[in-house]
């Protein structure tokens, strides 16, 4: 028998572990869309005593990759780390609360993590974070032991100062937004590509694909989000995007005055497209659709 929790969340009593599994699902679900989860109703002026209540039962209910999340929100948001400005927020992950900043980054690698590591097969791992923005990844991935090193880059350049400035222990470079980047062939050996190729026409996307060769070391594997045929659905393009094979031509206004005009888009691409263009130039490991919340695929490639 559990400890009746009486410091957080009342709704869900502590003795019955389904309702209290379901209340932390519902948590991890509050992280994507903004909404706060109602910490201490006994003690509100201390969040302490929460965050103490809430590990215990998170570690009795043994739910563990949700757990971990869970846990590494609630001690994210004890360490106050700062968060960039609302504007940089916006730009990446179309949030302005700090709380959903972090919570959503974390999420996110709880699902492309899993996905990623096992294919790691080389001694050790250096990792490029490509499309890095303001570092709601990287805030979380540098330190990772999985790692050895921790590169950001991004062609955002008020986004790369504020990493540079303020999350240590990581190396943030500003790229152009065409290839080629200024670094050496073979750098990296781990790429994270995180909703970027979702955002690029399908010329730029095999221009970056080659260029991501480059920089990568044989054996490296990259894992790349993209918008397939789940988020074309939930768009009301699964039609056209049968036919087509890729959609490309959509502007998106978030990164006016960042990137150069008409550059950054909606791009929306079936499986057997990205399968047989990405294929030509990296062995395809894996296709994991909707992976990520139902709406972005994972695409994890192995460089030959
Ligand atoms: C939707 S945001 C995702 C940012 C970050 N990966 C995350 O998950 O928070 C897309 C990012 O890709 C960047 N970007 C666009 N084109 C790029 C390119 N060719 N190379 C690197 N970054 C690029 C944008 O500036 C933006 O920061």
């Amino acid at each position: 028998m559990i400890a009746p929790c009486r410091h957080f969340e009342q709704g869900w009593p502590a003795e019955d572990l389904p309702q209290c599994d379901a209340g932390l699902r519902a948590l991890r679900r509050n992280l994507l869309t903004g909404a706060l989860p109602r910490p201490c109703q006994t003690c509100p002026t201390q969040p302490e005593c929460t965050t103490t209540e809430l590990r215990d039962r998170i570690t009795l209910l043994e739910l563990v990759d949700e757990n971990r999340e869970v846990e590494a929100v609630i001690n994210a948001l004890r360490s106050r780390d700062c968060v960039p400005s609302h504007d940089l927020m916006y730009r990446v992950a179309h949030t302005r609360t700090g709380y959903q900043f972090i919570g959503s980054g974390l999420v996110n690698l709880f699902e492309m993590l899993p996905v990623l590591t096992p294919h790691l097969i080389l001694p050790v791992q250096h990792l490029l974070d490509w499309g890095c923005g303001c570092g709601r990844l990287a805030r979380h991935l540098i330190g990772d032991p999985r790692f050895t090193t921790y590169t950001g880059c991004d062609i955002d350049t008020e986004a790369v100062e504020w990493c540079r400035a303020h999350l240590a222990g990581g190396t943030f470079l500003t790229i152009p937004p065409e290839p080629p980047v200024a670094l050496a062939a073979g750098t990296f050996t781990a790429v994270i590509g995180y909703s970027v190729m979702t955002h690029l026409e399908r010329h730029l996307q095999l221009r970056w694909l080659t260029e991501l060769r480059r920089l990568t070391a044989p054996g490296a594997v990259l894992a790349l989000t993209v918008h397939g045929e789940a988020a074309a659905a939930r768009n009301g393009l699964a039609t056209r995007l049968s036919k087509e094979g890729i959609i490309d031509e959509i502007p998106d206004v978030t990164l006016q005055n960042v990137a150069p005009a008409g550059y950054y888009r909606t791009t929306y691409q079936s499986r057997a497209y990205t399968e047989m263009h990405w294929g030509a130039l990296f062995e395809v490991l894996e296709y994991r659709a909707g992976a990520i919340l139902d709406y972005q695929d994972i695409v994890v490639l192995r460089r030959q």
